[in-house]
């Protein structure tokens, strides 16, 4: 089968399609054939070597995360699961960027009927990270949180799950998202320069709330400076001012579970979530993907399609 492989840390050049065995699934695991695996910035810092310390590589290194696709293989002691059933789910073995992919029957869940397999496949690292982040700042009703990064992969689906709970919402955006984000009930901002006078002037006689940072590069700081209190102050990217701070850095890990993934499949399947696809690129076009998503403006997700 063909995957995604490199074989030192550097950049989108070491990346590889390459032909390797399949995989064969072990007690508790099912053999997907892969329809869309979503792709990461997390991936870029690992491929990197910029993660060595906390998340190493060995060589050759798949990667990969998100998977949607379908059963070929059941191993051993599967529950749940059967050869022609549709999932989607994850991985934690750096595998999904691949023709084929093992996954632990319990990280995975039924494709509901509907939900496009791009959008299946983009699910899991954005969509389990944005739910913990609105988790973490726990918006009210009519309570008004900033989002930064509200038009990119995480943020375009924390914004619109802290809407869900009646929260305003200011999304932190490029002007060419702003459409998009009202659209979605969000106030759209423009960020740089005098971003905090902005936003004062979108929550009028307000006071802002909540902050979810998921861009980094002072967004923390610039939470305190709104007034907001630390514990109401959620990052992905910036652990050091969180840490300086006393913000809170709940992420993917905080709600990595098959059960997070089924709801928001669910919730995207009848509409109550929009999962914005940026582009779908074939796996033969790895580097491409990646080339796109370091550019750093997708808006939404970038799909790969073995
Ligand atoms: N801790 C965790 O568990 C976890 C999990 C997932 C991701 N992450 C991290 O979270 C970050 C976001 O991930 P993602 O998948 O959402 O990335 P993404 O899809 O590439 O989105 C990046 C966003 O950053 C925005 N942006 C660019 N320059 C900006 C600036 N100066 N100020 C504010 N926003 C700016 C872009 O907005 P415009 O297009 O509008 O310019 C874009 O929407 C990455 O660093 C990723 O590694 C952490």
């Amino acid at each position: 089968m063909k995957a995604v492989r490199f074989h030192t840390y550097g950049e989108i050049d070491v990346l590889r399609v390459e032909e390797v065995e399949r995989p064969v699934p072990g007690p508790g695991q099912v053999l997907v054939e892969v329809r869309a695996a979503g792709i990461q910035p997390g991936e870029v810092m690992i491929r990197r070597g910029a993660r060595h310390g906390r998340w190493p590589a060995t060589f050759p290194s798949g990667q990969g995360s998100d998977l949607a696709g379908v059963v070929v293989e059941t191993g051993p002691e599967v529950r749940g699961f059967a050869v022609g059933d549709e999932v989607l789910g994850f991985t934690h073995g750096r595998a999904s960027h691949a023709e084929y992919v093992v996954a632990e029957d319990v990280n995975l869940v039924v494709r509901p009927d509907g939900l496009p397999w791009e959008v299946a496949g983009s699910l899991y690292v954005a969509g389990t990270t944005a739910y913990a982040t609105v988790f973490a700042v726990d918006p009210r009703p009519d309570e008004t949180v900033v989002v930064s990064g509200a038009a990119g992969g995480v943020g375009s689906l924390a914004v619109q799950l802290a809407r869900r709970r009646g929260a305003i919402v200011i999304g932190l955006a490029s002007e060419p998202n702003h459409a998009w984000l009202a659209a979605h009930g969000v106030v759209p901002v423009g960020y740089g320069e005098g971003v905090a006078d902005r936003i004062r002037k979108a929550a009028g006689d307000r006071p802002v709330d909540a902050f979810i940072d998921t861009f980094g590069d002072g967004y923390v700081d610039l939470a305190v400076d709104l007034g907001v209190p630390p514990e109401r102050i959620n990052t992905i990217r910036d652990w050091q001012a969180a840490a300086r701070v006393g913000a809170r850095t709940y992420g993917e890990g905080s709600a990595a579970s098959a059960v997070v993934v089924g709801e928001l499949a669910r919730l995207a399947a009848r509409g109550g979530l929009e999962v914005p696809i940026a582009r779908v690129y074939p796996l033969a076009q790895v580097r491409d993907a990646f080339t796109e998503l370091e550019q750093g403006h997708a808006h939404g997700k970038i799909v790969l399609r073995p």
